[in-house]
């Protein structure tokens, strides 16, 4: 770095370290709403948590600060665009929507009221990802109030329904090209190796398709003495459909599913086999008495990223209360999801799966299946200029290089990103591996959200001493 950008990073590192205690109670107002995008009634919430977000933009200095309608929630874009044009133009996404905090009786503090304690913040949102938004939020105001500028041009895209599948983000990224224009895409949705202050560049992200089934049987529920063996019960039946999803070799059985699924190479397993896994550790964090042996031929480590799963999300039908209720219930609905793999076409995945559903469908019940949400797998060039750039920027603010994960989980824009703008993503994350991610009790660490921000107005010093040229093409 040139001596002006260290010094400015210096003095912009100090600015995040003098105003750390005030940062953590702004984060508080920010955790305190519930943007929960699935439920509906709230909807307002997740509409006062994009408010807030454009508040800060603006204070911080942000132009464009805009809140766009969608099909779902609201799309906040700003931008600073005040760098030069040689200087890289960065474009930031990250979601400040949150899963359902239920079943809210585990939480031992309020999810919706942060507590402090241990070094962490427990909040819904607090690790996914309002706590990742926030930090954006403090590195870019650490540069604007400590040298008056940003190093580099800015963008801005936080979505508000990347828990519900991201469909209006797709339709505004084919829609807006324009607003996402970059070099160079920072998401911070990901988390880091460990508690022990690792920092991750993930670079594979599985894509989604998911789905509900509905098994419908009598027009109501019959007692089960009066019809009991004549009756295909739709329990049973959907029971049934589900456990055939997969065969004795944990593999799954729709036809097609597994065609486009590009194979792994000796480097992926090799790399896969590099990152520390300890299934020891996985199993007590879990609670589990054994993993599942799973799909057969693949370590644990390679099923929770670089395969393709079929998980039962949720299931119900007929009598749940207290005691016993003689039924044969009138239906019975699962809600399932796949999680995908290159090449695997999550369009050509909901087909397979629906026609795979109603080929098996036993007569004497009528099954449905509706397609709720999907999105695409996405694997990040590695030799991106900017991947190394954030590797380095991660070592100097946590003392450690990064490695280089392949997650299971699914962010769809990124996919989206790269087929209609073009845009290679790297994504650094915070966010605790352990950090009950749509679980109760979830946490952040307060060392990765000042070390995260840090790392940003690290990140953003060291892409300024680039040309935007240099950026795209090394
Ligand atoms: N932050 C997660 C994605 C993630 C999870 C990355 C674990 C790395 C490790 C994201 O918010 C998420 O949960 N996405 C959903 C997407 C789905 C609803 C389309 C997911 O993966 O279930
Ligand atoms: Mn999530």
């Amino acid at each position: 770095m040139t001596t002006e950008t260290n010094s400015e990073v210096g003095a912009a590192l100090e600015h995040l370290r003098e105003h750390q205690d005030r940062h953590l109670q702004e984060l508080d107002e920010f955790l305190r709403i519930e943007s929960v995008s699935a439920d509906p009634a709230k909807a307002g919430e997740v509409k006062r948590a994009a408010q807030w977000i454009m508040r800060e933009l603006t204070r911080i200095g942000f132009d464009q600060v805009t809140s766009h309608e969608t099909s779902g929630h609201p799309i906040v874009t700003a931008e600073w665009l005040h760098a030069g044009p040689d200087r890289p133009t960065v474009l930031v996404y990250c979601h400040y929507d949150v899963q359902p905090a239920d079943p809210l009786e585990e939480w031992v503090r309020p999810p919706f009221d942060p507590r402090h304690e241990d070094g962490r913040v427990y909040a819904r949102g607090a690790g996914d990802d309002k706590g990742q938004v926030f930090i954006h939020l403090k590195a870019a105001e650490a540069w604007m109030v400590s040298a008056g500028r940003l190093p580099i041009n800015l963008r801005i895209f936080f979505e508000g329904d990347e828990e519900v599948g991201s469909e209006p983000a797709d339709e505004f990224i084919a829609a807006h090209p324009e607003l996402l224009a970059a070099d160079l895409c920072v998401v911070s949705d990901t988390g880091m190796q460990d508690d022990e202050g690792t920092p991750a560049i993930t670079y594979g992200l599985r894509g989604i398709a998911y789905f509900e089934v509905r098994v419908s049987g009598p027009f109501q529920d019959l007692h089960s003495g009066g019809y009991g063996g004549a009756i295909a019960n739709p329990a049973t039946v959907l029971v049934e459909l589900l456990a055939g999803l997969h065969d004795e070799h944990g593999r799954i059985t729709i036809p097609g599913f597994y065609d486009r699924v590009r194979p792994l190479t000796d480097a992926d397993r090799a790399a896969s086999a590099a990152v520390p896994f300890d299934e020891d550790e996985f199993r007590e964090l879990t609670g589990v008495p054994q993993l599942w042996s799973g799909e057969e031929g693949y370590t644990v480590a390679e099923r929770i990223s670089v395969r393709p799963t079929l998980d039962i999300n949720g299931i119900w039908s007929g009598y749940a209360g207290e005691g016993a209720k003689t039924i044969i219930p009138a239906s019975a609905i699962a809600k399932f999801s796949t999680r995908l793999v290159p090449d695997q076409d999550f369009h050509e995945i909901e087909r397979l799966v629906v026609e795979h559903m109603r080929r098996i469908a036993p007569p004497g019940v009528g099954v449905e299946v509706r397609i709720i949400h999907g999105g695409a797998p996405a694997l990040t060039e590695l030799d991106h200029p900017g991947v190394a750039v954030a590797a380095s920027a991660l070592e100097a603010a946590f003392g450690k290089p990064p490695v280089f994960l392949r997650s299971g989980g699914s962010i769809p824009v990124v996919a989206a990103l790269m087929a209609h703008v073009g845009l290679s993503s790297v994504l650094v994350g915070f966010a605790s591996p352990n950090g009950n991610f749509h679980a109760p009790n979830e946490w952040m660490p307060i060392a990765n959200l000042t070390g995260g921000m840090e790392a940003i107005v690290l990140l953003w010093g060291e892409l300024g001493e680039m040309t935007a040229d240099q950026l795209r093409t090394g």
